[in-house]
């Protein structure tokens, strides 16, 4: 049986995808609202420095994979409302929410996908920019979950991801590590009544893979001229991988 991490916890692999999704149900009403307390913000920038380097103005066909409630599927859209979007998310109710805030815009003609990338296999579909913003640490095979999107990347596609990193510096890394695994789980007790879910947010970022290893991933499953953004806080990186 194969184990995976599950914050610190080590679990059957074969656990996580029920594991995870029974989490993001239980935030999903207030997935929004503690986004933007638990970083002050901040993930709203980091969200359109990330939609900047999409370079959407060239883009026809795009998978926003782990879209949640839809912020960047929702940016995708309006930058370029030509893109034929797709947004995969196994999670029920998240997408849901994404669904809403794209209609409430006026985005109806939108391809939803209710299965985890590691299942996502579509015949005839390829994609000239595939996105995942925060979703990746939650992946339970991500050599398969690399090998589905390779092969539904068209030639010259650019894969991009947007995650949290542990910071360089000693001492900003510990004071993050305090608030992500003592004030982050308080202030989800308060605002959404769920402390173990975000107990399991900031565990999950800090056993998560280093932006090295993610880079030796992404090159390993054949993607070339990577490369890695740490962005201003340090708290964040973004990705870029192509396709030859
Ligand atoms: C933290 S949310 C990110 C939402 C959104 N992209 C954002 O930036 O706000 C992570 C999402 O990943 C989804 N997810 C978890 N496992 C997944 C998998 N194996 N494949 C695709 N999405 C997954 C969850 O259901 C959840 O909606």
């Amino acid at each position: 049986m194969t184990k995976t991490k599950f914050g610190y916890k080590e679990i059957n692999s074969s656990s996580k995808p029920e594991m995870v999704n029974n989490i993001f149900t239980s935030v999903s009403s207030k997935y929004d609202i503690m986004n933007d307390l638990m970083s002050f913000g901040l993930h709203r920038g980091w969200k359109r420095q990330f939609l900047r380097i999409c370079d959407l103005s060239s883009v026809n066909n795009a998978l926003d994979i782990a879209c949640g409630t839809g912020d960047i599927s929702l940016g995708i859209i309006q930058k370029n409302p030509s893109i034929k979007l797709t947004c995969l998310d196994p999670n029920q109710e998240m997408i849901e929410f994404c669904k809403q805030k794209l209609l409430n815009k006026g985005f109806s003609k939108i391809n939803f996908e209710i299965k985890s990338v590691e299942n996502y296999k579509p015949k005839n579909k390829n994609y000239d920019l595939i996105t995942v913003a925060f979703g990746f640490r939650n992946f339970t095979d991500h050599k398969k979950a690399l090998v589905n999107i390779y092969n539904i990347l068209k030639p010259g596609g650019r894969f991009v991801i947007l995650d949290f990193k542990k910071p360089r510096n000693n001492f900003y890394s510990n004071l993050f590590k305090m608030y992500t695994l003592n004030v982050i789980p308080k202030l989800g007790k308060l605002v959404a009544n769920d402390e173990d879910s975000y107990k399991y947010l900031g565990e999950s970022i800090q056993t998560y893979f280093s932006p090295d290893e993610i880079n030796d991933m992404l090159k390993e499953n054949g993607l070339i001229n990577t490369k890695v953004i740490n962005l201003i806080e340090d708290v964040a990186t973004i990705h870029i991988g192509y396709k030859s």
